[in-house]
């Protein structure tokens, strides 16, 4: 046994190796205290059990739906990683109305149909899933769990799911593609770099990732409220792995391993002169498929289409954008009316439920894509709560839909629903 003078030796080498590690240094937003001796305590996390709290749960299979792993996501982070995941924009009406817009709508329930067996799968471009959920690019998952974007794609990989990688992600594209077993698709932002723009889609086209999803929605940072007022609240001293604030403003971008050997400034990483003959000129030099993801009018649906794009996400971010006020799944349907089924189009934003992806579906979303409550998973049990969340949403939609007559994706339709004046 080491006696606890080296102990200490090696744990202080340890956390000085992460601290210079580039891993640590691209954390999203705050950052870590530095004094445990692993992984999870230089990342900032609470690692005692947090069966002090009896409304917590303490094993991935005791939990009963995604909040409790919420609740354990809250738990065990730091207010400032906690903030940043948890964030919306301004007074956060547009995050509440996600989730809000779900709720607004009802089910139409079928009786007397054979719902013995339930068929979920579907098919996006030249591949068929087994289940129409798919993971939403998140970025910087090392502020969430050790395991980082590796355990959300092993997850991923245990649960045949579709998963987006985040440009910003603290795991490389390939990385990631080797432990998800095939490439992801891999999200986009652009920046005012074109060079920059170029390289990232090489790099991902080389990987092999059959889609580009690229996100429409930040032309400029938003007013993330929540994530501040947390970051300010959180005494731990972040310097170690995020450097001085200084440091942190201008390496936002570049210390990600996306952007290793490519220089942009702070004011470079937003792109406020985007428009649509960026995504014409994007078109041009990738064979993947383009999907542009942030899009919630049918004025924009029909120039994505005309503009070749394969496929569109209907999206605000999760409500980290725009302060519209309005949730995704009422801009879903204008969106699918003017793409009339040339393109699929997915959504994302507020689904929790079995029930809302059934919604979502009855809207013409040919997918649903989650974002926090996949993290919430990770945030509380590393990769195995990724699994458990996927399961359980899985296991959800294949009851709502027995429960509602509807036991293939094609039975689902506008008939399903309903709306609630
Ligand atoms: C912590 C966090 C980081 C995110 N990072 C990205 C990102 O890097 N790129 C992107 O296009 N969207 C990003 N999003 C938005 C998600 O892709 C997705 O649109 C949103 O989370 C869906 O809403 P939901 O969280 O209610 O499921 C992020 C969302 C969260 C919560």
């Amino acid at each position: 046994m080491p006696d606890p003078q080296s102990r200490q030796t090696s744990r202080r080498a340890f956390l000085r190796f992460l601290a210079a590690s580039p891993l640590f240094a691209s954390l999203d937003l705050a950052g870590c205290t530095g004094t445990g001796g692993s992984a999870d305590a230089a990342a900032g996390r609470q690692t005692g059990s947090p069966g002090a709290d009896p409304s917590l749960i303490t094993r991935v299979e005791d939990a009963l739906d995604v909040f409790d792993f919420r609740a354990v996501a809250q738990h065990n982070l730091p207010p400032a990683h906690w903030g940043y995941m948890a964030t919306g924009v301004d007074g956060e009406a547009t995050l509440r109305a996600n989730e809000e817009g779900f709720a607004r709508l009802y089910l139409r329930p079928r009786r007397l149909v054979d719902v013995t067996t339930v068929d979920t799968r579907i098919r996006l471009f030249d591949r068929d899933w087994n289940t129409p959920i798919v993971m939403s690019p998140v970025s910087g998952q090392l502020a969430f769990h050790p395991d980082r974007e590796l355990g959300s794609a092993r997850a991923a990989r245990a649960k045949d799911t579709l998963q987006i990688l985040s440009t910003v992600a603290n795991s490389s594209v390939e990385e990631v593609a080797e432990a998800r077993g095939e490439p992801t698709w891999y999200q986009l932002y652009p920046t005012s770099r074109w060079d920059v723009t170029q390289a990232l889609v090489a790099r991902a086209e080389h990987t092999g990732c059959p889609a580009i999803a690229l996100t429409v929605d930040l032309p400029v940072d938003s007013n993330r409220l929540t994530a501040a007022r947390l970051a300010r609240a959180d005494t731990r001293d972040c310097t170690a792995c995020h450097g001085t604030p200084a440091q942190r403003e201008s390496t936002y971008f570049t210390q990600k391993p996306m952007f290793r050997g490519l220089s942009l400034t702070r004011k470079e990483t937003r792109a406020p002169a985007l428009t649509w003959d960026f995504v014409i000129r994007l078109r041009d030099i990738t064979k993947a498929k383009l999907v542009l993801k942030g899009i919630v009018t049918h004025e924009d649906a029909s120039r994505a289409l005309a503009a070749g794009v394969d496929g569109i996400i209907v999206s605000n971010h999760g409500g980290r954008a725009e302060e519209s006020g309005r949730a995704t799944i009422d801009s879903l349907p204008e969106v699918v009316e003017a793409v009339s089924g040339r393109i699929p189009v997915l959504m994302d934003g507020g689904v929790r439920r079995g029930n809302d992806i059934l919604k979502a579906l009855a809207r013409g979303a040919r997918a649903v894509c989650i974002g926090r409550p996949y993290v919430w998973g990770l945030a509380a049990f590393g990769q195995a709560g990724v699994e458990r969340v996927l399961d359980l949403l899985r296991t959800e939609l294949e009851r709502s839909m027995r429960l509602a007559g509807t036991p293939s994706i094609k039975s689902i339709g506008p008939a399903s629903i309903g709306r609630a004046s």
